[in-house]
């Protein structure tokens, strides 16, 4: 089966997308990536993209004003010219419209740093510590109209310490989201994730039959 083409669509520091990347040079990952794209002519990820010889490009949002639909139909046009199957949303700060998520049903990816659907929106990591969870963590999830929602694909849990801050919990998560997600786009990729009544089952990796319990009673 040849290689799924995957645009990480990214505005900030791209630490997800060199997970990718890296994830992606394995001989026998599903899937290559084909392109990046920012919103920001400053991001990282642009940086580690070239570094990487992947194709970057910027759509400065801030040259659209208010036109979403333009700034998308430049996006949705840089994709189609890179017969792109996947899109992976990878710390992305722009809200995509229906017409552009419609167009991606089950192809596009986005991470959250947070056990969805607790705490979606931004501040994931404060919220987590001032509502007190014990277990927190991040979601790779399919991309739904409405922010943060949409079928979950895989999630990672880190354990909350007495002595945590927002930073210090946000390092631990990062970890997770590292190893998050280029395992869920390895599934997507792979086609084991089916979805169905709003829910991603996957076919031929077991969910393991043990569950953590925190604080750990041993
Ligand atoms: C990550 O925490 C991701 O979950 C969220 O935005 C952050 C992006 O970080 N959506 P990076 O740019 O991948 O380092």
């Amino acid at each position: 089966m040849p290689k799924q083409r995957v645009a990480v669509l990214v505005s900030g520091r791209g630490s997800n997308l060199g997970a990718l990347i890296e994830a992606a040079k394995e001989k026998n990952y599903p899937a290559e990536i084909a392109l990046v794209i920012s919103n920001r002519p400053d991001a990282g990820g642009l940086s580690l993209a070239q570094a990487a010889g992947i194709p970057a490009e910027v759509i400065d949002h801030s040259k659209y004003g208010n036109d979403r639909e333009a700034f998308e139909r430049a996006l949705q046009a840089l994709l189609e010219a890179h017969k792109i199957d996947l899109v992976c949303l990878a710390g992305f700060m722009r809200v995509l419209t229906p017409w552009l998520v419609g167009r991606w049903r089950e192809r596009m990816l986005n991470i959250h740093p947070a056990l969805l659907p607790a705490f979606k929106g931004l501040n994931t990591h404060a919220r987590a510590l001032a509502a007190g969870v014990k277990i927190h963590g991040a979601s790779v999830h399919f991309v739904a109209p409405e922010m943060d929602s949409g079928p979950i694909i895989a999630q990672g849990a880190v354990a909350v310490q007495n002595n945590d801050t927002a930073e210090t919990l946000a390092a631990r998560v990062i970890k997770i989201e590292h190893k998050l997600y280029p395992l869920a786009l390895k599934l997507v990729a792979e086609g084991r994730v089916r979805v169905e009544a709003g829910r991603c089952l996957i076919d031929g990796v077991p969910a393991p039959d043990t569950a953590e319990l925190v604080p750990d009673p041993s």
